[in-house]
């Protein structure tokens, strides 16, 4: 465990700024959980006798120190700070302060991450610590530590997906046969839509989420700002008629792809082929399709709102910043073993890494060009030496079936 998250009790202390809801589904699942590893030390909220006086305010622990104080949460012992406010302004500051003070921040604020996740992931590299947003897109599904663990060794060259639930919801409705103004009533009804819906169905919500995953698996920035949007507010059911005449539905489509030298980005309303998987996600549902240049399509799919299912990957990041958890990339993997093989003069043919391995055991193949038997075993003893290697690597020969074949290792 990293010493600047380790206290003397040997448990992380996790700050939450925002009771709300949230803030209340993670010190849920905290108490649910009981990380021996991880202690809730400080709640932060304005007026917060008001939450101390909430049912849910059983979820916090006997020691857990309640606070109306911005400066006490951020100026006490807690080694995580969990942002759960929302919004830019006051969050970008506070988050500021946090890293600056040596602390971890865990975050679910697309907004604050799509316009300013640069300059805040460059503050948290100068002081060691931890910025982790996977909660910013797509809720409880690992999508963010999917591609950044499971497809690190792919290039992805395009997302598409349904990253706004309330949206999702009203187009899947409409095209059972219910009309739009109905079912934005009843989202509102039920908690799915804001009582002012633009950012949901203006597309705002869901370009946020498409600049951070740009960011995450294309390494591109994008400037929320110049992502074309379209409304679906202007859907209607004959649109749905003329559809299915096609062969399709319709769905508030996220998409950013690589083209020539440049990005195409847009969030709105398409004509889905049904049988897209897209056109299978009905509901608040999230999904997410990446495509790599290797391993083609992967799909990310399931509740992309609500507290409980978001408070999942936000007690995922706090269990990450605690173990002070930086997965070895796979170019310093790459690196190191090319140094061994280097030392035995082998050369490196091809590497090989699929994505769906656990963060920490990333499987992965590295052939060889034509060499003996011998100078790969001892490559592999080289190898073996890494720490970023787990297991001793296995060395396998291929069988030569013709003449273009060679034999590697
Ligand atoms: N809800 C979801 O399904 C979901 C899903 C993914 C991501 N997120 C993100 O998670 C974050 C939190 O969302 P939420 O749904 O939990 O929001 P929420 O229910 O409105 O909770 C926000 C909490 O922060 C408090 N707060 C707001 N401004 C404050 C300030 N200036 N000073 C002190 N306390 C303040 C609020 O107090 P009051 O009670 O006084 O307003 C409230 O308790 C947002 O960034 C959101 O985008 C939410």
């Amino acid at each position: 465990m990293n010493e600047r998250e380790t206290k003397s009790n040997g448990k992380a202390r996790v700050a939450i700024l925002g009771y709300g809801t949230v803030g209340i589904s993670v010190a849920k699942a905290l108490q649910m959980l009981g990380l021996p590893s991880i202690e809730l030390s400080q709640i932060f909220n304005r007026d917060v006798a008001r939450k101390q006086a909430l049912p849910e305010a059983r979820f916090a622990g006997f020691d857990t120190v309640w606070t109306g104080s911005v400066d006490e949460a951020l100026g006490s012992d807690a080694t995580i700070v969990v942002e759960l406010i929302g919004g830019v302004d006051p969050a970008r500051d506070w988050i500021r302060r946090a890293l600056t003070a040596g602390k971890s921040v865990v975050t679910a604020n697309k907004q604050l991450i799509a316009y300013h996740g640069v300059e805040l992931l460059a503050l948290a590299e100068a002081n060691g610590v931890q910025l982790l947003y996977g909660a910013a897109v797509a809720g409880g599904v690992p999508v963010i530590p999917g591609i950044m663990q499971g497809q690190s060794g792919d290039r992805i060259t395009r997302i598409s997906g349904l990253l706004n639930g309330t949206c999702n919801y009203i187009l899947s409705r409409m095209e059972a046969g219910d009309r739009y103004a109905d079912v934005l009533a009843d989202a509102q009804r039920l908690g799915y839509a804001e009582s002012d819906p633009t950012a949901d169905v203006g597309g705002f919500d869901a370009r946020a989420k498409l600049c951070i995953l740009s960011r995450v698996a294309m390494h591109v920035e994008l400037n929320p700002d110049e992502v074309g949007t379209q409304t679906i507010a202007d859907v209607d059911a004959v649109d749905f008629a003329y559809a299915r005449e096609l062969g399709c539905t319709i769905r508030q489509v996220s998409r950013a792809q690589r083209e020539g030298g440049g990005m195409y980005a847009r969030v709105g309303p398409m004509l889905v082929p049904r049988e897209s998987p897209i056109a299978w996600s009905h509901g608040t549902q999230n999904m997410v399709v990446t495509t790599g240049t290797l391993g083609g399509d992967v799909v990310f799919s399931g509740h992309g709102a609500g507290g409980d299912a978001t408070a999942v990957a936000v007690v995922s990041d706090i269990v990450a910043a605690a173990q002070g958890s930086r997965p070895v990339s796979l170019p310093v993997i790459v690196s190191a073993i090319a140094g061994a093989l280097a030392q035995v003069d082998a050369n490196i043919d091809s590497l090989l890494q699929r994505p769906g391995y656990p963060k920490h055991r990333l499987a992965f193949v590295v052939t060889t060009e034509p060499c003996r038997t011998s100078t790969i075993e001892r490559a592999v003893t080289e190898m073996a030496k890494l720490d970023c290697m787990l297991a001793r690597p296995l060395a396998l020969q291929r069988l030569v079936v013709d003449d273009k074949d060679e034999e590697t290792a």
